[in-house]
């Protein structure tokens, strides 16, 4: 039987609990080197977010996963309202996966004063893709993150990492490049995507899927995979022929797919062209399907 992580709610409890940990990990090792690891995410736990919290467990003497559902990231307040929550199922998921601590603030704890007035800003690379149709969610969510990365930082001297889905490409790219410009001091690793076993990434809403809109869903993923077999095989990527495979299921209302720099995801010369694909890349693709907006991407090379 797997033992629940101990549930901090506030700053002073995580740093209490993770001193504790810490101080214990040091005393076991030889050599007192120890590490924490931190998964920042917002609940509604599934799968993916589970191989996020392994892989920190691999690596790392402490595992914190925080949980906060951040209003500065979402648009509209029904979107932050309809947002799934469930504490009790969250901390059993965590418990399977050995993380040590849960944190879970209350909003007030993480904005006192309520909405700060100073945020990180995302740039050019938080208004593209998923920041044209969301403007100002990056600015949020690096926002939180900043704060989520200080509240997380080791209180005793020790190793500092921090777990982000591949799922969330751009997200990551963000994060990565925040830690990097403003020099915080953690390493930033990203986790591959995690699917069902028919291909959907697995996502927080794909419960508000029905069947057969689940079912036209999974042409993302197979245009994705008709894309990556191309690059595989070094021959030129047929985006036309991609996007033709999208437009034939009625369900799905694309918005972009597009083949782009991994780190800058700026668009790359040879896409739609008939140039044998060598290099490293990522091909991004967000759909709706009924009024479930849905994400994806592969790594190509
Ligand atoms: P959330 O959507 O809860 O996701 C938390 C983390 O889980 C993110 O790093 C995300 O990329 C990762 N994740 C989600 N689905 C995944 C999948 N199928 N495979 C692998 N990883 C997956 O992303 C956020 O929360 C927030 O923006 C946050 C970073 C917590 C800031 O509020």
């Amino acid at each position: 039987m797997t033992r629940r992580p101990v549930l901090a709610r506030t700053y002073a409890e995580l740093n209490a609990a993770s001193a504790e940990l810490l101080g214990r990990a040091a005393a076991s090792h030889h050599a007192g080197h120890t590490s924490l690891g931190l998964v920042p995410t917002m609940g509604a736990l599934h799968e993916g977010h589970a191989a996020l919290v392994r892989n920190a467990r691999e690596a790392n003497d402490v595992v914190v996963v925080s949980i906060f559902v951040n209003p500065l990231q979402f648009g509209e307040a029904a979107d932050l309202e309809r947002y799934p929550r469930n504490l009790e199922a969250d901390l059993d998921l965590l418990a399977a996966c050995g993380a040590d601590i849960a944190f879970a603030p209350l909003a007030d704890e993480v904005y006192p004063g309520g909405e700060p007035m100073v945020r990180i800003s995302s740039g050019a690379l938080g208004a593209k893709f998923e920041g044209a149709s969301r403007p100002g969610h990056f600015d949020g969510a690096l926002t939180v993150v900043a704060k989520l990365l200080h509240y997380g930082l080791p209180p005793v001297p020790a190793d500092y990492r921090a777990y982000f889905g591949q799922k969330d490409a751009q997200q990551l790219a963000l994060v990565r490049r925040m830690a990097a410009d403003l020099d915080f001091p953690v390493e930033i690793v990203g986790v591959p995507t995690v699917r069902d076993a028919d291909g959907l990434a697995l996502s927080s809403r794909n419960r508000f899927l029905t069947p057969e809109q689940r079912t036209a869903a999974l042409v993302l993923h197979r245009s994705l995979s008709y894309l990556k077999e191309q690059a595989d095989r070094h021959e030129p990527l047929d985006v036309e022929g991609a996007l033709a495979m999208i437009r034939s299921v009625l369900q799905v209302d694309l918005d972009y797919l597009e083949v782009v720099d991994p780190d800058s995801l700026e668009p790359l010369a040879f896409n739609c062209q008939d140039t044998p694909f060598t290099g490293e890349a990522l091909a991004l693709i967000a759909a709706r399907v009924g009024d479930v907006r849905l994400i994806d991407n592969v790594r190509l090379g």
